[in-house]
């Protein structure tokens, strides 16, 4: 983030912003708020151990539950609490065992190290400013063989400092995002290999032109 004043007062403006965005968002819990498709391509296995990154509603959460069936287990993790209480009533309302919510931040992940087999996020990292430390935490969860399947906005090019400095633009899924070769080159760099772009939409958001990608990966 390119920062107006000093770090600490940045990084509240830009929290504030994004569980402001969300929690007015979980009031319309049904709907999806992803940018690709995760939990279709991931082709979970029963008996699975996944984590959902910032799983807001908990739709996914719900539906990978289904999939890893009573050996498996999901666990979705999000920062904002009112979509954590959307999350656990719609658990309740299926009546599942093996789906439980926690709440935290990608970048400290409540998870212990190299415990799940499937990472999935959708439409989340782009809200992080330390994307590099996301996907540290994200390697350091997964068992050794896990793997990832992450949607998440691009940019298609470097965006500039008016949109970059600007926490509600950061809350609105575009303002946090950097050039797709910088964004595989993170991965690659917290020792995520067989780094595959499984999906790729180019579309604009308010003039700026950003890519939806889909990627998977391991950790070897
Ligand atoms: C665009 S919504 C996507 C929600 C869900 N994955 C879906 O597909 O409907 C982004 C979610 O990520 C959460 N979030 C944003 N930044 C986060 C962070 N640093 N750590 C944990 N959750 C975060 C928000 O609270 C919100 O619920």
């Amino acid at each position: 983030m390119v920062l107006l004043g000093n770090l600490e007062e940045a990084m509240s403006r830009l929290e504030e912003a994004i569980t402001g965005r969300y929690t007015c968002e979980s009031a319309n819990s049904d709907q999806s708020l992803g940018c690709g498709e995760t939990i279709g391509l991931a082709a979970l296995r029963q008996g699975d151990i996944v984590v959902d990154l910032g799983c807001g509603s908990g739709k996914d959460a719900v539906a990978a539950a289904y999939v890893v069936g009573e050996e498996g287990h999901v666990i979705g993790v999000d920062m904002t609490e009112a979509m954590l209480e959307k999350a656990r009533a719609r658990q309740r309302e299926a009546g599942l065992a093996n789906v439980s919510f926690r709440l935290g931040t990608v970048e400290d992940l409540p998870v212990e190290s190299e415990t799940v087999d499937v990472v999935l996020s959708n439409c989340v990292i782009n809200h992080v400013s330390d994307k590099a430390g996301a996907y540290r935490e994200i390697s350091r969860v997964l068992k050794p063989g896990g793997r990832f399947v992450i949607a998440d906005v691009a940019s298609r090019y470097q965006l500039p400092p008016e949109v970059t400095g600007d926490p509600q633009a950061w809350a609105d899924c575009y303002g946090g995002a950097i050039p797709e070769e910088e964004y595989l080159a993170v991965i690659a760099a917290a020792g995520l290999r067989e780094i595959k772009v499984l999906k790729r939409r180019e579309y604009e958001k308010n003039g700026f032109p950003m890519i939806s990608l889909t990627i998977e990966g391991k950790k070897p």
